[in-house]
């Protein structure tokens, strides 16, 4: 598996092509503001890897899995560090045969020949059920001691009708959950502008590289504007077509991004080059940047060091950067 770090004149981004938990252990403690990313989802779609996530034989096992590169993902992140988690649901059939197509997308048509765990009878739940995967691994990540700071409703409301779905309404919205890794943490409220959590983001349609699941570079946008300071550091284990990347960059962040299939790495590593002006860098050189406190942390509005309650002055100076200070307490509303 192999790491490829490149430049444009400010940011620095590193591309490690291996799985996200073997990914993840390379990299240092303490370190990242914001992670974004949206894994595979269950059964939903076939990236034809060996190792990879979303064809478990078990919900358990699925949620187990992703858990523990969570953890990881925990480990990395600044002591101050949120994370934002999209995640879709995957229908029980129960049909006993491999069942539905979508003509729009190939990386779904596995399902009409595939037998799925989800396709077979027995799991003990009416036949036709949502799952409730996403509240299953919300409520297992809480127990892994993340807190659970919002249930972000993402309204796509340029979603495709479902071709196989004539008793139900069609699925608009997905979940993107916000978890912070400690009680008190950093982040920019006023990036939000005026939405709360319910956000109408358009998927996009444009093809940076041939992925069949991008999110879009909107999305990507908030989520780092909210939960990281200007020159911060951003993560996505499962990065696709490089959206978060993209993203960072467009903000003027620097970013890790992992993913498991080496057509993908080396598509985005080049339309890095070719669109956003990068050129390859020493790994080295990431890695001295993350060992550094982001450009613009002192300053930032999101700092909880700048926080001010109505009527007071500025609350505590800044915290170092790979913050084993001890957070200065202080009374929010949960
Ligand atoms: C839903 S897509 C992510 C899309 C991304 N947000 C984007 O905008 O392009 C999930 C990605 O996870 C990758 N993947 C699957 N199993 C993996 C694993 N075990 N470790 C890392 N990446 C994996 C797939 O190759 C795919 O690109």
């Amino acid at each position: 598996m192999s790491s490829t770090a490149l430049a444009n004149a400010r940011n620095i981004v590193g591309l490690i092509n291996d799985g996200a938990f073997r990914g993840l252990r390379q990299l240092p403690p303490d370190t990242f503001n914001v992670a974004v990313t949206s894994p595979p989802y269950y059964w939903a779609r076939d990236y034809g890897l060996i190792d990879q996530l979303g064809h478990e034989d078990t919900v358990e096992e699925y949620i187990t899995s992703l858990a523990r590169i969570f953890d990881e993902v925990k480990r990395v992140l600044h002591p101050e560090g949120v994370f934002y988690l999209n995640i879709g649901d995957t229908y029980y059939s129960g049909n006993g045969q491999p069942h539905g197509i979508d003509p729009r997308s190939p990386s779904r048509n596995f399902m009409r020949s595939k037998y799925r765990p989800v396709d077979q009878p027995g799991w003990g739940i009416p036949k036709k059920s949502l799952i409730g995967i996403p509240w299953k691994l919300a409520f297992e990540l809480q127990n892994r001691g993340w807190t659970l700071r919002s249930d972000i409703i993402w309204n796509r409301h340029n979603a495709f009708a479902e071709p196989t779905a004539r008793d139900r309404p069609h699925r608009q919205y997905e979940h993107v959950f916000l978890f912070s890794k400690s009680r008190f943490y950093s982040y920019d409220r006023t990036a939000l502008e005026d939405d709360e959590d319910v956000w109408s983001i358009p998927i996009g349609r444009e093809r940076r590289i041939e992925h069949n699941a991008p999110f879009p570079v909107e999305l990507a946008e908030r989520c780092i504007l909210t939960g990281s300071p200007p020159g911060g550091y951003v993560l996505d284990p499962f990065v696709g077509s490089g959206t978060t990347l993209i993203a960072a960059l467009r903000t003027e962040r620097n970013a890790v991004g992992i993913d498991l299939s080496s057509a993908y790495c080396g598509e985005v590593a080049e339309l890095l080059r070719k669109k956003h002006h990068c050129n390859p860098v020493d790994w080295q050189e990431l890695e001295n940047r993350l060992s550094t406190e982001p450009s613009g942390w002192a300053s930032w509005k999101g700092n909880k060091a700048n926080y001010r309650k109505p009527g007071t002055k500025r609350e505590a100076e800044s915290q170092p950067h790979n913050g084993q200070g001890v957070a200065p307490t202080h009374t929010v509303e949960p």
